[in-house]
């Protein structure tokens, strides 16, 4: 089947996660993270992803906020940097308006201009996902922000995959669903999407019952791989 739909996953893919503690080290008052910082953003953002895992399995959902709030707390005590309220609120307002990945908005342009619909599906909630949207100005070329709010469980969970369909009305194998997380794109693919795993890192491929069908450096690539 052609691609017809484009579906993204937002933290980590569109928008880069670690620029709230990036940021907030190059500003006066937090001279305490311009060691630390790369630390403290790898802790906040694994601890973030295991709650959502944890909470989805044991039928325990909070909104991701509440998920995002506890991964830094924990990670701000266990670099030495719990204590400082200013510092927290400034990494916290910091994710409300993450920066996209240089490559996002002419990305998403071309797949709108080749007909593609296109959407967000994340574990963020609407606000958090309205906030990141409009600060990296790329909601022209989104036809829809999904979140997994609506269903009330996090990623992996198959109803959270069901959400595509049931919007846009497509087969799953038209489905191009492109994550960051080597376990979002495994339970994609479990699920049906074709997927492309954005490995910036170069990370190794997760070993999980299902691979990503494609693995890419950056996002550049994906107006070709919908067919474009
Ligand atoms: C999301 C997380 C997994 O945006 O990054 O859904």
């Amino acid at each position: 089947m052609p691609i017809t739909t484009c579906i993204f996953d937002a933290y980590g893919t569109l928008f880069d996660v670690a620029a709230a503690a990036r940021q907030a080290a190059e500003e006066p008052g937090f001279e305490a993270l311009q060691k630390k910082w790369p630390e403290l953003a790898n802790h906040w953002r694994l601890k973030q992803l295991q709650y959502t895992w944890l909470r989805a399995i044991t039928d325990a959902h909070a909104d991701f906020w509440d998920v995002t709030q506890d991964g830094l707390d924990w990670a701000l005590e266990a670099t030495g940097l719990d204590g400082d309220d200013t510092m927290r609120q400034r990494l916290l307002d910091l994710y409300w308006e993450l920066q996209a990945y240089p490559e996002v908005p002419q990305m998403l342009q071309t797949l709108k201009e080749g007909g593609l619909q296109t959407a967000i599906l994340s574990n963020g909630s609407l606000p958090m996902l309205d906030g990141a949207v409009k600060s990296a100005a790329i909601g022209d070329a989104l036809d829809d922000v999904l979140s997994v709010e609506s269903v009330g469980v996090f990623k992996p969970d198959s109803r959270v995959y069901d959400l595509v369909q049931n919007r846009f009305r497509c087969e799953r194998d038209e489905v191009l669903f492109v994550s960051s997380n080597g376990w979002d794109a495994a339970g994609a693919s479990g699920y049906g999407f074709v997927t492309a795993w954005v490995n910036r890192a170069g990370e190794p491929v997760d070993r999980l019952p299902w691979r990503p069908a494609h693995v890419l450096s950056d996002l550049t690539t994906i107006p070709r791989l919908a067919g474009l």
